[in-house]
């Protein structure tokens, strides 16, 4: 092993998702960054709850959480001496999958474990389990892939921003965007990190900074407002995001505030670089326009940490994910390795490649 690969190890060590003998525990990311805590989920409607509540959640989270609720229903069914078919978990896909629309992982994971069931011949549970497990750890594989291919784009010494959380809370480990960020500043590339806090559910200031903090990253945690002057003061040369879904013609949608980087990044001369496993990659998708973007319940931006901040009788509109023009976008970095524009031809070719 290499001596960065040695060093990125021990730096890997939070795991959010966790699957053993019939329970998923899953890290609360609503407790952190003071309280540690975990719940347990014991049957796909559990999982389903808990990716809406955002107890797990970052795109490829949320599709390798699904994919084990898949597993626990599988194995109550098995438990029951029921058949374990596509017909008996049918409702069990539709549950999970209906749990958060923009997140294309979700959907690409389910497709996973469908067509494994599908396939299965004597053993489906062992198989279902054995998929589950692929797709977690092909995750992990890929994140550290894109930390190398990521990070081979920096020039010495440069500031970096990154908005919401894209680290290992958000993925099997590691993460994608931080995933970058983390071998970048293993490899002495990155000398700045800043972290914008992503209102309204804080990913960057509670999960982020915690995760930087853990890691002995040193970071600056910035409003989500200070991302322009950040830039127009020369001190980052980056924008790393992660994504949610990438259409086929580059367009991408991340968490809320991320278009607005893109506009800036570009009137300020900042590159801007997106992270994303190729589960991410939606071919299906042609456009942005065609991506639905989850509207959350207005409350979220009405208080913080359960203390009302605004008025009472005041209303608010809570859309919880934005899209980037693929025109804003300098590099889409995935596992199969990373293109620049014309994004449209790139992704058609990687989408050839074996992943
Ligand atoms: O609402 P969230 O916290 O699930 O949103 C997460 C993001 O937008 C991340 O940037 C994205 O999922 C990529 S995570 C590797």
């Amino acid at each position: 092993m290499s001596e960065l690969a040695a060093h990125l190890d021990r730096h890997d060590t939070i795991r959010a998702v966790n699957y053993a003998d019939g329970v998923l525990r899953l890290l609360d990311q609503r407790e952190l960054p003071f309280t540690e805590a975990h719940i347990e989920c014991r049957n796909a409607i559990e999982v389903a709850k808990a990716i809406k509540d955002l107890v797990v959640r970052g795109a490829p989270a949320i599709g390798i959480a699904a994919a084990w609720g898949v597993v626990l229903q599988a194995g109550l069914l098995e438990g029951a001496g029921e058949p374990v078919s596509i017909a008996a978990l049918d409702s069990t896909f539709g549950t999970l999958n209906a749990a958060r629309p923009t997140a294309v992982n979700l959907a690409w994971a389910l497709a996973r474990m469908r067509a494994t069931l599908a396939a299965a011949k004597d053993d489906p549970l062992g198989a279902l389990t054995a998929e589950a497990r692929a797709i977690q750890d092909e995750d992990l594989a890929a994140n550290r892939k894109m930390g190398e291919i990521g990070a081979s784009f920096f020039a010495d010494g440069i500031g970096v921003l990154t908005h919401c959380n894209t680290g290992s809370l958000a993925t099997a480990g590691f993460g994608t965007a931080l995933g970058v960020i983390r071998a970048g500043y293993a490899g002495g590339k990155i000398a700045r990190v800043y972290a914008g806090e992503t209102r309204p559910w804080l990913q960057g200031a509670r999960l982020t900074m915690w995760e930087l903090v853990r890691d002995r990253i040193p970071a600056k945690l910035i409003a989500d407002s200070a991302a322009s002057h950040l830039m127009k003061s020369g001190v980052v040369q980056w924008v790393i995001v992660g994504a949610d879904r990438i259409a086929a013609n580059g367009d991408t949608a991340n968490k809320i505030g991320t278009y607005q980087l893109a506009i800036s990044a570009k009137r300020h001369g900042v590159k801007f670089m997106v992270v994303a496993p190729w589960s991410t990659v939606d071919m299906a998708t042609k456009h942005g326009d065609d991506i639905e973007i989850e509207l959350r319940d207005p409350a979220e931006l009405l208080s913080i940490s359960g203390k009302r901040t605004v008025v009472d009788g005041a209303d608010a509109w809570n859309p919880v994910f934005d899209v980037t023009p693929a025109e804003l976008i300098d590099v889409i970095v995935t596992e199969r390795g990373a293109i620049q524009k014309p994004f449209g031809p790139g992704l058609a070719k990687l989408a050839g490649v074996q992943g």
